[in-house]
C-alpha cells in the first residue's frame, strides 16, 4: 500500500557556507578525537573526529557577504582511506522569508570533490516534509579546514 504526496513548491536556494577551523572565532571545533594516527588524505586531523559546527550562512561567498543563517550539527571525519565526512546539519534561517525554518542535511560529503552532492532529508516551519537535495562547489578552501562552499539547494516542500 502506498501513498503519495503531491509536492507543492520547489525553492532552489544558492546561499554560501563559511567554515573556519582557525583563528579567534573558529566556527568548528574538535570535540573527540581517536587514540588513532591515521589520516585520510591529506586530512588534518585523524579518522574518527568529532566537530560541532555552527558554519555561518551568507547570500554571496564574500566572507564580508551577509548572513541569513547558519548550520548547525556535527561533522564527522568517517572515511579510513580518503579525506571525506558525514554532516548531520540543519540549515536554519534568521532572515527573510524562510526566518525561523530550517532543512536537515545527513549525508556523506566528499569534501576534495570540486562538485558533489548532499541529501536533504526534512525539515521545519516553511520547510516541513522538505526532501531534496544540495549540490556543492568548494569556493574558496586554504588547506588547514577553512572553506567557502556554495550551496545550490533544490528542495520539495509544502
Ligand atoms: C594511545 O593510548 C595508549 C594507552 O594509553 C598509549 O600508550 C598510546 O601512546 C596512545 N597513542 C597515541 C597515538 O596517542
Ligand atoms: C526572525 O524571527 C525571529 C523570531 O520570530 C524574530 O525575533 C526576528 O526579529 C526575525 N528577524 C528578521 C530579520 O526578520
Ligand atoms: C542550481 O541547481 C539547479 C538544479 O540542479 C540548476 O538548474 C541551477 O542552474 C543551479 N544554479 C546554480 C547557480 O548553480
Amino acid at each position: 500500500m502506498g501513498r503519495s504526496l503531491i509536492f507543492a513548491s520547489i525553492l532552489v536556494l544558492s546561499p554560501a557556507i563559511v567554515l573556519t577551523l582557525t583563528g579567534d572565532n573558529p566556527s568548528a571545533v574538535l570535540v573527540a578525537c581517536p587514540n588513532i594516527t591515521i589520516y585520510p588524505g591529506n586530512a588534518v586531523m585523524p579518522f574518527g573526529s568529532v566537530l560541532a559546527t555552527d558554519d555561518p550562512l551568507t547570500v554571496g561567498p564574500e566572507f564580508t557577504s551577509e548572513i541569513i543563517g547558519n548550520a548547525q550539527g556535527l561533522t564527522v571525519l568517517d572515511s579510513q582511506h580518503e579525506l571525506s565526512v558525514v554532516v548531520y546539519l540543519d540549515f536554519g534561517f534568521t532572515r527573510g522569508e524562510f526566518n525561523g525554518s530550517s532543512f536537515g542535511v545527513f549525508t556523506r560529503n566528499t569534501i576534495t570533490v570540486a562538485c558533489r552532492e548532499l541529501a536533504v532529508v526534512g525539515g521545519r516551519g516553511k520547510f516541513r516534509m522538505a526532501t531534496g537535495f544540495a549540490e556543492l562547489k568548494t569556493y574558496s578552501n586554504s588547506g588547514d579546514g577553512n572553506a567557502i562552499v556554495e550551496y545550490n539547494v533544490t528542495l520539495f516542500h509544502h
